[in-house]
């Protein structure tokens, strides 16, 4: 159980949830929570939230807190808007596995739609040198657009309406940033993180992105957040000299909340998604 710290509204659909939480354990980029409400009895199930800023970090990089970055979309969120200071609230976390180290590539890319921006705070933290590209509906869909223009990386922006930043799809601005030494970072709606894989795969430029898929337990159990992947079912014999090779056609399926969010963008069947 966690105490609420504030709830503030930052854009019209878009809220930042402060939550204290004693002896807060070592959170990596991209991991999550499951939160539930206790003053409700329905939504009875808790909901999936990232980590978007650890609060009161100090030198040794111990927090007293996270802030959630939430959309209001259906029920749970709508109920999150009423939370108030002191408020408690159930947590369970952190979850899921994290973004992996970059390997010493050079011009890193972080692609995010909408609310796909919050597991890159953290992330973004980390990098010398790192660039977003950030794409929203409108200039309402930018939400933590000003805390990462306070970490002073650079930022290319585009909404679908030419409200804020160039008009038009984030996915159109991909191709002119990438160089032999890219690694791209994606997160947001489908369409989009199918778009950027697909332009990753067609230029041999690593991606790995964080996938939302509604949840139930959060833990592995349910088997509700199944995702098809690629090449690891059953051994076979290879055409070419009879040695023993993974099924390249075969697909066998991974937990998003267990086995991901984040997964190796080239691992994922996107047609089945
Ligand atoms: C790993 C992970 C991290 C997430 N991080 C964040 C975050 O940081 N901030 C944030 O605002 N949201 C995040 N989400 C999405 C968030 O969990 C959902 O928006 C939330 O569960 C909706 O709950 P609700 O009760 O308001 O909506 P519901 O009433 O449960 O659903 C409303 C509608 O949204 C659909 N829906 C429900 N859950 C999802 C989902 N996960 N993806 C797409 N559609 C869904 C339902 O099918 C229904 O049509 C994350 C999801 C995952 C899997
Ligand atoms: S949410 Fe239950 S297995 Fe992933």
């Amino acid at each position: 159980m966690a105490k609420i710290l504030y709830n503030k509204q930052i854009l019209p659909a878009y809220y930042q949830l402060g939550i204290r939480w004693e002896n807060l354990p070592t959170i990596e980029p991209g991991q999550f929570v499951m939160l539930r409400l206790t003053k409700y009895i329905d939504p009875l199930l808790r909901r999936p939230f990232g980590v978007y800023k650890i609060l009161g970090q100090g030198a040794r990089g111990k927090g007293q807190g996270i802030e959630i970055l939430y959309k209001v979309l259906g029920k749970g969120t709508r109920l999150m808007t009423n939370l108030k200071p002191d408020d408690e609230v159930d947590i369970l976390g952190p979850l899921g596995n994290s973004f992996s180290a970059h390997s010493g590539k050079t011009n890193v890319i972080i692609v995010a739609g909408g609310i796909g921006i919050v597991p890159f705070y953290l992330l973004a933290k980390r990098f010398k040198k790192v660039r977003l590209l950030f794409g929203g509906r409108s200039k309402d869909d930018l939400p933590g657009l000003d805390d990462f223009k306070k970490l002073k990386i650079d930022i290319e922006v585009s909404t679908d309406d030419g409200s804020r930043g160039k008009k038009g799809l984030v996915t159109e601005i991909i191709a002119k940033q990438l160089s032999g030494n890219s690694l791209i970072y994606a997160c947001g709606p489908q369409g989009m993180l199918k778009e950027v894989a697909r332009i990753a795969d067609k230029t041999g430029i690593p991606c790995y992105v964080s996938l939302d898929k509604a949840m139930a337990c959060g833990i592995g159990a349910c088997l509700g957040c199944a995702i098809k992947v690629k090449g690891q079912g059953p051994w076979v014999k290879s055409q070419e000299n009879k040695s023993a090779i993974r099924n390249p056609q075969s697909a066998i399926y991974k937990m998003v909340c267990k086995d991901g969010p984040i997964f190796d963008a080239r691992e994922i069947v996107w047609e089945e998604i």
